[in-house]
């Protein structure tokens, strides 16, 4: 946590009170001057802050606002969420914690950013992130695995994204092959996974996650295949960002645990229950052809299977999947 997190968190400890300049920089290990500059950032970050000459600073409110020092408060995780960096703006989440991984950071380090100025999508597109609204994060996780099971990791962060949703929301969200999660026929939160690796060995993986929360309608992206849409508009309710983070976060590391035990047998078992394309005709865009048949199921590598209407079976990798029984 950055020193500007700490006094976050000492403010949050004790609601109301004044603490003393003195006591924040030696419980800190740093100068007043440090203390001073850094409530001062606080300030301008939007916390109300009041300072008395002979008392000290005592925190009166907060903007909404996602900080490392509240989303690390009473978080339940092992490995996920270890370390955790968050940050007002920044170009992509993925491109910073590729930038942390290749310096060493550690398993489970999660960077969260208020807004995002370059945010990536799939296929080079743009992740749409304004700030205040929603959700970007990416996690840093450096499985043991052979090169060709990392995608089983956007089948794991699909199931966290689409349980959180259900549990926290109440919205029926499903999972779609491969990267999206969906509510209705809108999509509420999109998955960029990126890895580094040499033959066999993987470096790394970043989990990019980005979830449409409080967006409003007039802030949504312009449809590319899907339409998109919010938490806010399916539910009428506006999410508390930091409880949805804190929840994504517990999954994402119950799954990851399980992962590492138990292989991908769990986590299939239960993104098959989300998923709403098996025994469902559908088109599958490849980019330069287009397949169409019936879904059948997912390979043990996580790819999908389809039966064309010619009964020859197709395994695809990679493409854009639509429902065409609807
Ligand atoms: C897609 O559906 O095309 C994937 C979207 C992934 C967006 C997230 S937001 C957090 C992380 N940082 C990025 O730049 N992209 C991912």
């Amino acid at each position: 946590m950055t020193t500007r997190d700490q006094i976050l968190s000492l403010f949050r400890a004790r609601p109301g009170e004044f603490i003393s300049g003195q006591e924040m920089s030696s419980r800190l290990e740093i100068s007043r001057a440090a203390v001073w500059k850094q409530v001062k950032v606080l300030s301008e970050l939007g916390f109300t802050i009041e300072s008395k000459h002979s008392q000290g600073y005592r925190l009166i409110d907060s903007p909404d606002l996602l900080m490392a020092a509240d989303l690390k408060r009473d978080l339940k995780t092992e490995i996920v969420g270890c370390s955790l960096v968050s940050l007002p703006e920044v170009d992509s989440t993925n491109t910073y914690a590729r930038n942390l991984a290749e310096n060493g950071a550690v398993e489970g380090t999660v960077v969260i950013a208020d807004r995002q100025l370059a945010g990536r999508g799939r296929l080079g597109r743009l992740w749409v992130s304004p700030g205040g609204v929603n959700l970007y994060t990416s996690i840093i996780l450096r499985p043991d695995i052979p090169v060709q099971q990392t995608p089983h990791l956007t089948f794991l962060s699909a199931v966290a994204v689409a349980e959180t949703l259900q549990e926290l929301c109440h919205l029926q969200a499903v999972v779609k092959w491969p990267n999206d999660v969906l509510v209705g026929r809108s999509k509420i939160a999109g998955l960029l996974n990126e890895m580094s690796a040499e033959t066999e060995k993987v470096h790394f993986v970043i989990l990019g996650i980005g979830i449409n929360l409080n967006m409003r309608a007039d802030q949504l992206p312009t449809p590319i295949n899907y339409p998109a849409t919010s938490v806010l508009i399916e539910s009428g309710k506006t999410v508390d960002r930091c409880l949805f983070g804190q929840t994504l976060l517990e999954k994402l590391d119950y799954n990851y645990l399980e992962f590492r035990t138990q292989g991908f047998g769990p986590i299939r078992a239960r993104w098959e229950k989300l998923c709403n394309i098996f025994n469902r005709k559908v088109e599958v865009d490849l980019g330069k052809t287009i397949v169409r048949g019936t879904v059948v199921g997912l390979e043990d590598d996580g790819s999908l299977r389809i039966a064309q209407d010619n009964g020859e079976l197709f395994r695809i990798v990679a493409g854009d999947v639509r429902l065409l029984d609807v």
